[in-house]
């Protein structure tokens, strides 16, 4: 009897351990203008890969998911950014306004299902500002077809049908029950964070003012239906009315955005920022790019720590093969060089939670490279520029 108790016990415990999460994992939370974890400061390294849901809507691809999770893993990295979108078109999780492809969604349960397998958080955001995948356009768009008098894509941000339908798709996607684990996304610590849009911009009001109320009431919203999860905007940091003396900050230009009212909501929990030089400057040499990031990443720091009072995230980074003169290693010089100083601005203070690079894919996806892709199995030398970055962040933790 008492054998066979202790192998039920056994089996139990083994059933319902998650991975490499100590028995239950606790969700990722705030303190002052640092990430906390079970009490314990949270520091991390981390990357974009957008294209896990689309590619698990299919049960023969999925083994593509594990393995970029397990390498990733493997190479200390514990947080991941990845789409909860895609808006009409091939492979839709939305068909259309409040129409679900459950085989798409499936897709979703299973990143987050295998995410806590393998320890990594997810940071998932729910539409993005750009036509991949659908995006604003694709909501403007439902709208018209429904006979709503729309101008443009920007109406997305004030159209009231429109914005339920954007309310609509971030219950769908928070309140949804995960057929694999049986646990509602609301309550899943492996999700890190919500994101409300990949890289919010607006034309027709380059102030920053109409994304800020669009941005308000959705992080209302967002916090009323989940409290359990941080919230952040989905920024790249383009500073915009409110402290014009940092716009001299910006690559020249603005789009819509004020990084730092939007962040100053007291429903967004921290700050994002993300940097391409070599889109953002085109023609500069490496070395003023370079300066350039490093200016765009102490002022957001700066500001997220004295004025937002937040912790922030660089999440989104990388070197495109496309870029002169590229290299490999011109690209892990690149990383080490970010790398070294979000290192540098985490250990004064640990008010930055760590960088996400853009973007770690397997192998054999090659129809959704875009020049940035980082393949861990095969990119070693990249790989160990970035495991480095792994350990020193987790170290740090343990050092203070
Ligand atoms: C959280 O911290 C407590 C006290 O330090 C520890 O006993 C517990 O195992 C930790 N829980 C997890 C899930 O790590
Ligand atoms: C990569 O490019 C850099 C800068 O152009 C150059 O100095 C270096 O020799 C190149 N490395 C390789 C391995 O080709």
């Amino acid at each position: 009897m008492v054998n066979f108790l202790g192998i039920f016990l056994l089996l139990v415990g083994l059933i319902s351990t998650p991975g490499v999460f100590a028995s239950s994992p606790r969700f990722i939370q705030t303190r002052g203008t640092q990430f906390v974890l079970n009490g314990s400061s949270f520091l991390f390294n981390g990357f974009n890969s957008y294209w896990m849901m689309h590619i698990a809507a299919d049960p023969s691809q999925r083994n593509k998911v594990s393995e970029v999770l397990h390498q990733a893993s493997a190479a200390g990295l514990s947080v991941c950014r990845t789409w909860a979108f895609s808006d009409g078109g091939y492979q839709a999780l939305q068909i259309s306004p409040g129409v679900y492809d459950e085989r798409v969604f499936q897709g979703l349960d299973f990143v987050i299902s295998e995410a806590r397998k393998y320890g990594v958080r997810l940071i998932m955001s729910l539409v993005n500002n750009f036509k991949d995948f659908g995006g604003r356009s694709q909501y403007v768009q439902w709208a018209k077809s429904a006979g709503v008098m729309v101008n443009n894509d920007d109406d997305f941000y004030t159209n009231d049908i429109i914005k339920g339908y954007y309310k609509n798709h971030a219950k769908r996607v928070i309140r949804r029950i995960n057929t694999i684990t049986g646990v509602a996304y609301k309550d899943d610590p492996t999700i890190m964070a919500w994101e409300l849009m990949n890289e919010p911009r607006c034309q027709v009001d380059i102030s920053g003012k109409t994304v800020n109320g669009w941005v308000q009431e959705m992080a209302t919203y967002v916090k009323s239906i989940d409290s359990n999860h941080l919230l952040e905007v989905g920024m790249e940091g383009f500073y915009g009315d409110s402290i014009p003396d940092r716009k001299q900050y910006n690559p020249g230009y603005e789009v819509g955005t004020d990084f730092i009212t939007s962040h100053m909501i007291g429903e967004i929990d921290f700050t994002t920022i993300h940097a391409y030089p070599s889109v953002w400057l085109p023609g500069q040499n490496e070395e003023a790019q370079m300066a350039f990031v490093q200016r765009w990443l102490k002022s957001h720091w700066t500001d997220s720590k004295t004025i937002i009072k937040k912790p922030m995230v660089f999440a989104e980074f990388g070197k495109s093969k496309k870029d002169p003169g590229y290299n490999t290693s011109v690209r892990d010089s690149f990383l080490s060089t970010i790398y070294d100083s979000i290192y540098k601005l985490a250990r004064s203070g640990l008010s930055i939670g760590g960088g996400l690079v853009w973007q770690v894919m397997p192998e054999g996806l090659d129809s959704y490279y875009d020049g940035y892709e980082i393949i861990l199995s095969k990119d070693l030398s990249t790989v160990s520029v970035m495991s480095k970055q792994s350990r020193r962040m987790a170290d740090l933790v343990h050092s203070i």
